[in-house]
């Protein structure tokens, strides 16, 4: 066995570590692809419910009364100073809601998880505020007795849970109904700007599985950590966008994913 040099060496141990660090994530990639090709809509909708029932985060009163996010506020005070009424979807807990009608703001809200429903209304009872989340089917905005809002929001992070672009267009437009032309939509997500390979091997070994199933097939940037997510490119998100009745303004991918887009004129 030659002798080696430290350089030599610890070439070898980077080398060494990068071949692992592939393979793990090609493991990951195999089997999150082979999760989402066998399991069925219904049930990702049951993993989210139980994600969102063991993370307690969202149960505590803490967290749900400490206000918006550094990046939330900035967007709110950029782009909704000329709201009266915003109406915010995957509210969870209140967070938003409770940040937002302490600034003033009219709110409505709903959300699918029908226990944080009750949570957020118990919480914003005693904090004085108005009980403003009402329950809605997953993946749906519901028609909310004709009012017309100035602001939407998508609460933290809940745009990207629902399952295929088809749907979160359909989502989208039933928001976008919902407000005045002009109005601004804030929304957040994972950003995908690496990994192409990873995104490559799920998709592909997932929708082996889901052609079998003839099941809908998964799209690249469809995940799991553990709960669905779908992570975003910037021309992706302004597509949806588009679609759906709204022109991207600004794409932010850092700290955490969000975007502010523009409702426009539907015929
Ligand atoms: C990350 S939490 C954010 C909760 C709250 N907005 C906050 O910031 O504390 C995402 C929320 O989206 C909801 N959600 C999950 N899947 C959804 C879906 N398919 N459609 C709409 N909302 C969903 C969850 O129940 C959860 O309350």
């Amino acid at each position: 066995m030659p002798r080696l040099t430290s350089q030599e060496k610890s070439r070898l141990y980077y080398s060494a570590s990068a071949a692992l660090d592939r393979l793990l994530l090609g493991t990951k990639a195999v089997f999150v692809g082979v999760s989402l090709g066998v399991l069925d809509r219904e049930t990702l909708h049951a993993i989210d419910q139980r994600y969102y029932e063991r993370d307690r985060r969202y149960w505590d009163d803490e967290y749900n009364t400490s206000g918006l996010l550094e990046w939330e506020r900035e967007a709110v005070e950029r782009h909704f100073e000329a709201c009266r009424s915003i109406l915010v979807a995957a509210a969870g807990g209140g967070r938003e809601v409770i940040a937002l009608q302490r600034l003033g703001y009219d709110v409505d809200a709903f959300e699918p998880h029908d226990e944080l429903v009750a949570a957020a209304n118990a919480l914003l009872q005693r904090q004085g505020l108005a009980a403003s989340v009402r329950h809605a089917r997953r993946d749906e905005c519901p028609e909310l007795s004709g009012k017309v809002y100035d602001g939407l929001i998508v609460g933290w992070g809940g745009y990207m849970l629902i399952q295929s672009r088809a749907r979160r267009v359909d989502f989208l437009r039933a928001f976008r109904r919902q407000a005045r032309e002009g109005s601004p939509l804030l929304l957040s997500f994972f950003n995908r700007r690496r990994h192409e390979r990873y995104w490559r091997i799920v998709a592909s070994s997932g929708n082996v599985l889901r052609r079998l199933r003839r099941a809908e097939p998964l799209e690249h940037g469809d995940d799991l950590v553990p709960n669905y997510v779908h992570f975003f490119s910037e021309e992706e998100l302004a597509a949806e966008l588009e679609a759906a009745g709204f022109r991207l303004e600004s794409y932010v991918p850092e700290p955490y994913g969000h975007a502010i887009a523009r409702a426009v004129a539907v015929e």
